[in-house]
């Protein structure tokens, strides 16, 4: 193999064309792989303990961050085309109805975004995979939204 043709493995962020995200495992080695996404991670959960903005769902969260934290960067491995992380341990996960029991309105999803945004402002990934990223990432977070509204609904009619 050439050396410099890249590999699931390799941890290096990879410049990619625009159009080719999503396709493959081209975002999760954009990403930089699983090194790359748990420094996301990382800054994703130490924003979230230290936004003003952020403070509502970051009160959601347990105190101890480390299983939330674990649980997230192996959803970000799978889902962008990595190792099923978080299938191998946890087993399968349909994100909207992992948060229907929370509180989630168009506030907490958009402080989620913000939170995100900024971690990948922290990363050494190109403006192009960042906008992508963030793109990519309202959709699962409207669905959160959704559900849990969902959910609400169906509370107050019960009641
Ligand atoms: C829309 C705003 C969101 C809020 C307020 C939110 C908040 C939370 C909270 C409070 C938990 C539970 C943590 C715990 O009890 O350990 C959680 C779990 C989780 N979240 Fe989110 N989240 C949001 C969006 C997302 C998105 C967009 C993704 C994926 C792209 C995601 C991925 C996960 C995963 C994988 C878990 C673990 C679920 C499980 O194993 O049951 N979240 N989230």
């Amino acid at each position: 193999m050439n050396a410099d043709t890249p590999t699931a493995s390799d941890e290096r962020p990879a410049q990619v064309p625009t159009q080719a995200y999503g396709v493959g495992d081209t975002s999760f080695r954009a990403a930089g792989g699983v090194s790359g996404l748990r420094r996301l991670v990382e800054d994703f959960y130490q924003l979230m303990d230290t936004l003003p903005e952020a403070a509502t769902i970051r009160a959601m969260h347990p105190d101890d961050i480390t299983e939330a934290a674990d649980k997230l960067h192996r959803f970000l491995c799978g889902w962008l085309g990595g190792p099923r992380l978080y299938r191998e341990k946890y087993g399968a996960i349909h994100i909207p109805a992992a948060h229907a029991h929370l509180d989630i309105g168009a506030a907490e999803r958009d402080a989620w975004l913000h939170c995100m945004a900024a971690a990948l402002a922290r990363q050494d990934y190109s403006q192009d995979f960042r906008d992508y990223l963030l793109r990519e990432l309202f959709r699962p977070a409207e669905g959160c939204r959704r559900a849990a509204r969902r959910a609400r609904a169906l509370d107050s009619d019960a009641s």
